[in-house]
């Protein structure tokens, strides 16, 4: 979408937040989370007293070190820290026992300005200093502080005992001067959750096959909002919307996680809801099911979620409509997605970005209560809620 466009459909959908009450959703804009309750778009502290800067992100629990060379099961959070406004934003991970205290373990990806970089910061010197002149321009070139590194996920991959980073990676092209332009996703690796990650590469991904309509076909394989999908038997999926934004893909990871598994259609991607123009998608499985959540696609401004949701991964996706209830459902209570995980007790957690496109380091989080019922996935607004009740 160009900006002008943007700016069009930001407008009409902040009237529409506010013709629908959305305005009393904006309850908790001056207080900050204290750690005992989620009281949803709250200020939100890391453990130093730092905003918390993961936007875009996921939590789920992994294994990180537990500092006597060993590991422990922990909440992670990773995501965007917006310090640096819309581009270039480096990736920030955050870990907690309980979900509401959240312990900073600072940038784990970071972009770099320069290429001389990589020759005088031993900190880019120790990740690519065994490059040589061309490849260390095109990391410039991937992750520079002038690119787009938006919605950054990561898995633990147990074969290698290593992570891996998935993120929406974009820039202008010679083409097109607009952000987007370039609509890949790049991968980084390390042997810690804490990093420093390696940036490895960008691609293009699946592609729509022959025999299908293509709703984008001047630029095949694109990949921008993504999320990252771990199954109960260690396969990994990347979920991204493709084709201009308009169709969502759901691709099965190879056993590195660091590239797909093939290219045959059913077997290694599915092509899911083609026109239908969802991003900030997020899928997960519970009790057998499988639910992707998505938003449309408007910018920065909020709209209204949607689910779907299937027995198996790259089988027949049933449409089950706007999963929010209460006030403000009809923006995703002006939030976009980007996580949906289980608290210690198991019950589930909604994980939503408010943006503040004036002041997108000022974005902040929401997290709601989800239910499942009869295979069907809700998310319930409260204006202040915890997980144990
Ligand atoms: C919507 C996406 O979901 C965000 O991650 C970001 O790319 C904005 N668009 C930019 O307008």
């Amino acid at each position: 979408m160009m900006p002008w466009m943007r700016k069009i459909t930001a407008f009409v959908f902040s009237a529409m937040l506010f013709f629908q009450g959305g305005g009393m959703l904006h309850v908790n804009m001056e207080k900050t989370v204290d750690g005992e309750a989620f009281p949803p778009g709250a200020r939100w502290l890391d453990t130093d007293g730092n905003l918390i800067q993961a936007h875009g992100g996921q939590v789920q629990v992994m294994p990180v070190p537990d500092g006597n060379g060993g590991k422990k099961d922990c909440y992670v959070w990773i995501g965007e820290n917006k310090t640096s406004g819309h581009l270039g934003n480096a990736v920030a991970v955050y870990t907690s026992e309980d979900l509401y205290h959240w312990t900073c373990h600072g940038d784990v990806l970071r972009p770099l300005s320069d290429v001389a970089q990589i020759d005088t910061d031993p900190y880019f010197a120790a990740l690519y200093g065994e490059l040589n002149a061309a490849e260390r321009q095109h990391v410039r070139e991937c992750i520079g502080t002038d690119m787009v590194i938006e919605r950054p996920k990561m898995l633990y991959n147990a074969k290698n005992d290593n992570y891996v980073i998935w993120f929406h990676n974009d820039g202008p092209t010679e083409k097109n001067s607009y952000y987007y332009d370039i609509g890949m996703a790049g991968c980084a690796v390390s042997d810690s959750p804490f990093g420093p990650f390696r940036f490895v590469d960008r691609y293009r991904l699946s592609e729509c096959p022959d025999g299908q309509i293509d709703c984008y076909p001047f630029s095949r394989g694109e990949a921008r909002d993504m999320n990252l999908f771990l199954d109960e038997d260690g396969t990994g999926y990347i979920v991204y919307t493709s084709e201009n934004n308009k169709t969502l893909y759901i691709s099965r990871l190879n056993e590195d996680f660091t590239g797909l598994s093939g290219s045959e259609y059913g077997v290694d991607y599915i092509r899911i809801f083609p026109g239908a123009m969802r991003e900030a998608p997020v899928l997960l499985r519970e009790n057998g099911r499988y639910y992707l959540l998505s938003s449309s696609t408007t910018g920065w401004a909020s709209n209204q979620a949607r689910v779907w949701s299937s027995d198996a991964i790259f089988g027949k996706w049933r449409n089950d409509g706007n999963p929010c209830r209460g006030r403000g459902a009809s923006v995703t209570f002006d939030t976009q997605s980007t996580t949906v995980f289980q608290a210690p007790n198991g019950s589930w957690i909604y994980g939503g970005d408010r943006w503040n496109a004036e002041n997108l380091i000022d974005s902040r989080y929401v997290w709601l209560p989800v239910r499942f019922e009869d295979g069907r996935m809700s998310i319930e607004w409260r204006e202040s809620w915890k997980w144990e009740n």
